[in-house]
């Protein structure tokens, strides 16, 4: 049996993935290593959490100690390494915690994979990444694998260097690994801090949609489950040592989202579409903003036959309807009930 060790497996992305594998995979073992900060939800994985090929250990990845007590519990063969501090207008107002995790975790767990694994080549570690640290488009181009690094934010940055180790360890150190960089995702279980959640969330409760600037950046937008399977794709079948990138060729401006969001809404509840815009309200601009990114993920596309399933009519819809649908979920974290669940089960040690 495979033992896969899946980091940041309570966050948005990390546990659509295991939502996803789990259940799919059988014969693979899953360990899900979570600090449970406010953006780690064990709510997020009660469908999978009884599984016989599933475990969870509240580890802290900037504890190398504690890493290390988790390789050698589990030996896991392949690493999936999703845990970061992932907001960039949180890493504006307190970039620490975003170095420390993003950086010094990495650092951790590539120094265990060195010390625990054999050098025969039969492992992986596969560090989940962004398109930002590529910096920000203008008008026209695509970010490929060979864009020269340009972050302009320190969770971009931190993203930056975390990359830039993994490949140190690949060419220094022979460690068998991959990189995924990915463009924005969005799907069930995104904490609603993030565009697209925010936006639904703040509608359907009547608030304010607050758009930074005119709402003209451009993002490129994958539904979750498309990034999750790419991942898996690349974990299987992609080149030791290669970086793909991954995007859905679905390029909008915020404002635009945020104006179908208000129409989707509308057609759920039956109030007018312009109750919902007439609560869009621009505000003052991120600062250090990117302006636009896009990926150019033919790469992926060519080498690993990875296409995209979801359109983003369809996945945004059914994002409006998980939002509106788990009203258990989005009570317990407008309410914060669900860190006095942490707090019950586990201590009331939160990190991050
Ligand atoms: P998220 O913020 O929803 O989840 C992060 C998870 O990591 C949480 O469960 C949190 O508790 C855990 N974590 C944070 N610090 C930790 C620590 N010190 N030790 C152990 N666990 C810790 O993030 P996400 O949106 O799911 O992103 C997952 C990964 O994908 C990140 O590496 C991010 O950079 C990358 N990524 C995200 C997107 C996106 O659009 N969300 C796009 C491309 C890449
Ligand atoms: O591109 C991949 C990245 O996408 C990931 O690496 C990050 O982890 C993830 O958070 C996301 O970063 P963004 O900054 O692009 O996502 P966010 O949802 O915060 O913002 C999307 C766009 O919407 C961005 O241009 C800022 C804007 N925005 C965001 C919020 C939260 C608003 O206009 N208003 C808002 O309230």
């Amino acid at each position: 049996m495979k033992t896969v060790l899946v980091t940041g497996g309570c966050g948005f992305i990390g546990s659509n993935f295991l939502n996803l594998f789990v259940p799919k995979m059988t014969d693979t073992s899953f360990v899900n290593i979570d600090s449970l900060t406010y953006a780690g939800n064990p709510l997020n994985l009660k469908d999978i959490e009884a599984s016989e090929n599933y475990r969870f250990e509240r580890v802290d990845i900037r504890e190398q100690e504690d890493v290390d007590g988790v390789f050698k519990k589990y030996m896991p063969d392949t690493v999936v390494h999703f845990a970061a501090e992932s907001h960039v207008d949180r890493s504006i107002y307190g970039p620490r915690d975003f170095l420390e995790t993003n950086v010094t975790g990495t650092l951790n767990l590539l120094e265990a994979c060195r010390s625990h694994w054999e050098p025969d080549g039969q492992n992986l570690f596969h560090h989940v990444s962004t398109d930002e640290v590529y910096g920000s488009l203008g008008d026209e181009g695509l970010f490929s694998e060979t864009t020269a690094y340009d972050p302009s934010s320190p969770y971009s940055a931190s993203k930056a260097s975390s990359d830039h180790l993994v490949r140190a360890w690949h060419t220094t150190f022979g460690l068998p690994v991959t990189i995924t960089n990915c463009s924005n995702n969005y799907g069930p279980y995104q904490f609603p801090e993030k565009l697209i959640p925010l936006m639904i969330l703040n509608a359907l409760e009547g608030k304010k949609l607050p758009v930074y600037g005119k709402g003209l950046n451009v993002r490129d937008w994958l539904y979750v489950t498309d990034h999750c399977a790419a991942v898996m794709k690349v974990i299987e079948k992609g080149k030791r040592g290669r970086t793909y990138n991954v995007g859905g060729r679905c390029e909008k401006r915020n404002i635009e989202i945020v104006e179908k969001i208000c129409d989707l809404v509308a057609g759920k509840t039956g109030k007018a579409p312009e109750h919902y815009r007439g609560l869009i309200s621009f505000v003052t601009d991120r600062p250090g903003h990117d302006y636009r990114y896009a990926m150019d993920a033919s790469k992926i596309e060519k080498e690993l036959g990875f296409r995209p399933q979801e359109t983003f009519e369809s996945g945004l819809e059914k994002t409006v309807d998980w939002y509106m649908d788990n009203t258990e979920w989005v009570e317990s974290v407008r309410t914060g009930d669900y860190r006095k669940w942490i707090e019950s089960h586990y201590g009331d040690g939160e990190s991050g």
